[in-house]
Order: structure tokens, then C-alpha cells, then sequence
């Protein structure tokens, strides 16, 4: 299967608040609101399509046509540096559920390990799934596996920056999920940090240190 088209961000602001956001010298609680405010570009990008359906809206004048949105929604932040792009997206899209995921990657197999997953029984129609950088690819290929698991038709992922080489992975594991990020970086360096990036996204909305 052909891989679904990727979308980057094309937008001067995007630009502009992408710029702050690489910057080392950006302290935690603007990387915050610039994180805030890029994810939701992304939000507005990764939602043009959705199913309305028709409603009747009083104004105080008259009844109108209306349109509320016709599928469920989950938004699926990535613990724990996909959480800052949780509540931008969850005021777009205020009728969502968040359901949270926490992966961390095994020391010797390098591979994804779920420590985190409580989803109900019945599964969202569609799922945004946000981690702010596409770096291998592991955790996002491991979350959409979840959330296809879990039975969602729709599933969308959602970052800030990418490396080549997550995007190539996802795209092979999952060729059918759209991507959704505001940048695609050069590569990944050999600790496995998107170059040039911005760094720990954790550790930069967080105020902690991975050292
Ligand atoms: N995760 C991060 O926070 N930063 C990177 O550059 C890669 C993975």
C-alpha cells in the first residue's frame, strides 16, 4: 500500500513560533505556550476533513442550519511530552475524550513498552494521536498499533518536528494513518535527538533535566 501523503505546516507564524521554540535560550513556560499554540495550526490542519452533520440553531433572531461534528473523537497524548499538546486541541475540539498512553523504550531491546493504557470499551471513531517529535518512529508506531487494537477506523498522528527516518518507519508500519507535523528536520543524530530540533520536548516544557 502507497503511504498516505504526509502534511507539513506551511504558514509564516508556524515559521516565526517554530523558530522560539528551537531556541535553547526559550524558557519552559513560553516553550509551553508555543507548543500550545503550534499544535493548534496542527489541530486545524488535521481536522479540515471531519464528517457534520446538520443541527438547528436558535439565534435570538432566528432558527438557523448548524453542524456539530458526527464522529466521537479521542485525543491520545503520549506521555509524557505529548501532554502540552493535549489541551490545545481539547479546546478545538471540546466534545473529545483525552485518553492517555505512557510508553517508555526497553534499555536492551529498544523497543516500546506500554506502562500506561486505560481505554474503554467502546472505541473512539476517530483518534488523534500528538507526541510532539517523530524521532524513530517506535513509540508512534506502537501507540496507532494500540489504537488500532482498541478498534478506531480513523487515526491521525500529530507532531511538532519529524526526522526522516521516523517518518519512512511510520509511514511503512501504518502507510495508511496521515501525518500531520509543523517541520521535518534534517536526521537524527546518534543518541537519537532529531537535528536540528529543539532538543527534550519533555524536558523543555517540564523544567527537568534527562541527565
Ligand atoms: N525526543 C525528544 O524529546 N527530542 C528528540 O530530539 C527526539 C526524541
Amino acid at each position: 500500500m502507497r503511504p498516505m501523503a504526509y502534511h507539513i505546516l506551511d504558514h509564516p507564524l508556524v515559521r516565526c513560533l517554530l523558530s522560539r521554540l528551537r531556541n535553547r535560550d526559550t524558557q519552559p513556560s513560553e516553550f509551553r505556550l508555543l507548543v500550545a499554540q503550534i499544535t493548534t495550526f496542527l489541530g486545524i490542519e488535521a481536522t479540515k476533513d471531519l464528517a457534520l452533520q446538520a443541527i438547528t440553531v436558535h439565534t435570538p433572531i432566528s432558527a438557523t442550519q448548524g453542524h456539530q461534528l458526527k464522529n466521537s473523537i479521542a485525543i491520545v497524548p503520549v506521555l509524557r511530552a505529548g501532554l502540552g499538546m493535549a489541551e490545545p486541541l481539547f479546546d478545538l475540539l471540546p466534545q473529545a475524550a483525552v485518553r492517555h498512553v505512557g510508553l517508555f523504550r526497553d534499555e536492551s531491546s529498544l523497543l516500546p513498552v506500554t506502562y500506561y493504557q486505560k481505554l474503554p470499551r467502546t472505541p473512539a471513531e476517530l483518534a488523534l494521536v500528538v507526541d510532539p517529535m517523530l524521532a524513530t518512529g517506535g513509540t508512534a508506531i506502537a501507540t496507532i498499533t494500540m489504537m488500532k487494537e482498541w478498534g478506531v477506523a480513523d487515526i491521525r498522528f500529530l507532531g511538532i518536528l519529524g526526522a526522516p527516518e521516523g517518518l519512512a518507519a511510520l509511514q511503512q508500519a501504518h502507510p495508511e494513518v496521515p501525518i500531520f507535523l509543523a517541520a521535518l528536520d534534517e536526521k537524527l543524530n546518534e543518541l537519537g535527538y532529531i537535528v536540528p530540533g529543539l532538543g527534550d520536548a519533555g524536558d523543555r516544557q517540564y523544567h527537568t533535566t534527562s541527565a
